[in-house]
């Protein structure tokens, strides 16, 4: 063997002897993560780590700077200290595309759907990630193009399936009411098939029922995908009903960590966001 060749290069998810180092960790860490928007300090050194396959809760008041973290996580701001480690590694300056593809995917507060856009096209959207064809090869309809585009079809029917969306696949997405639209949002992410779902207040704008129903899917696809979730949300019984370990933050500050049952008797929690 030439002493030139550099040593084979395995991508560690697939790697048999990576595999433990890899489970060992935690999947995600927030290290000591920071973000200032002028002189606000919307998230002040805030650490915490998430394991793989948890879901793990994000409560607090409003402006706390929960929606700020999951900006954060994926991307689309910089800390102004502090750093994100996924998978052990160092994050924090990727851009949103490239933590996409490493496997962190989310829905948005204030959604973010094409509302031109069928459903179907909508998630298909998404599955480009992980279609290799250029799109000039699309435009010509070459054989591996249009395979993988069927492919891609084929799935996101699938992912609206799951989402319960499937006989509305063709129709646009501004006509689906809120709740539709959110489950919508997360048939997206999950097309982006990702390993950290990231879901900011999913069930705003639920009914009871839907409220419900959303818990038991969300419990669903994390053993059906091995996903690990974490889930803004300010219904705190889905809360305290869903997670394995909720954070709470208040003006920036995480001031509990812990199991649901420990996290409702703080007193500190009590005092910023539970009330009596
Ligand atoms: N891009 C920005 N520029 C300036 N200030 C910002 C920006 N994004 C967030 N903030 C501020 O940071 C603080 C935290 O906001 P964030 O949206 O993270 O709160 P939140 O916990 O998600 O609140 P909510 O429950 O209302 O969604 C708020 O004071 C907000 O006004
Ligand atoms: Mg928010």
């Amino acid at each position: 063997m030439n002493s030139h060749n550099p040593p084979p290069t395995t991508n560690p998810a697939s790697s048999d002897s990576s595999v433990g180092i890899i489970d060992a960790l935690p999947l995600l860490e927030a290290k000591e993560l920071t973000r200032r928007f002028g002189g606000l300090v919307a998230v002040n050194h805030v650490s915490f780590t998430v394991n793989k396959n948890e879901i793990f809760g994000l409560i607090g008041p409003n402006g706390a700077g929960k929606t700020t973290l999951f900006n954060l996580m994926t991307g689309l701001i910089e800390p102004s200290s502090g750093q994100l480690i996924y998978q052990g590694e160092n994050i924090s300056q990727l851009r949103p595309d490239q933590i996409a593809a490493k496997g962190i995917a989310r829905t948005f507060q204030n959604i973010r759907l094409f509302g031109e856009l069928s459903a179907l096209e909508n998630v298909a959207i998404a599955r480009h990630i992980h279609t290799k064809s250029n799109p000039i090869m699309g435009m010509l309809g070459l054989p591996s193009a249009t395979s993988e585009e069927t492919r891609s079809q084929k799935k996101a029917q699938a992912l609206l399936e799951l989402v319960g969306l499937s006989d509305r696949a063709q129709e646009k997405a501004s006509n689906f009411p809120y709740g539709d639209q959110r489950r919508l949002e997360i048939a997206r992410a999950l097309a982006l098939e990702p390993q950290i779902l990231l879901l900011d207040e999913p069930a705003a704008g639920m009914n009871p029922s839907e409220k419900h129903q959303l818990s038991e899917f969300i419990r669903e696809i994390r053993a059906q995908f091995n996903l690990t979730v974490i889930l803004i949300e300010h219904h705190v019984p889905l809360v305290m009903g869903l997670c394995d370990r909720i954070a709470v933050l208040d003006f920036g500050e995480l001031i509990a960590l812990g199991d649901p049952a420990n996290v409702r008797n703080d007193p500190a929690v009590i005092e910023a966001y539970l009330g009596e």
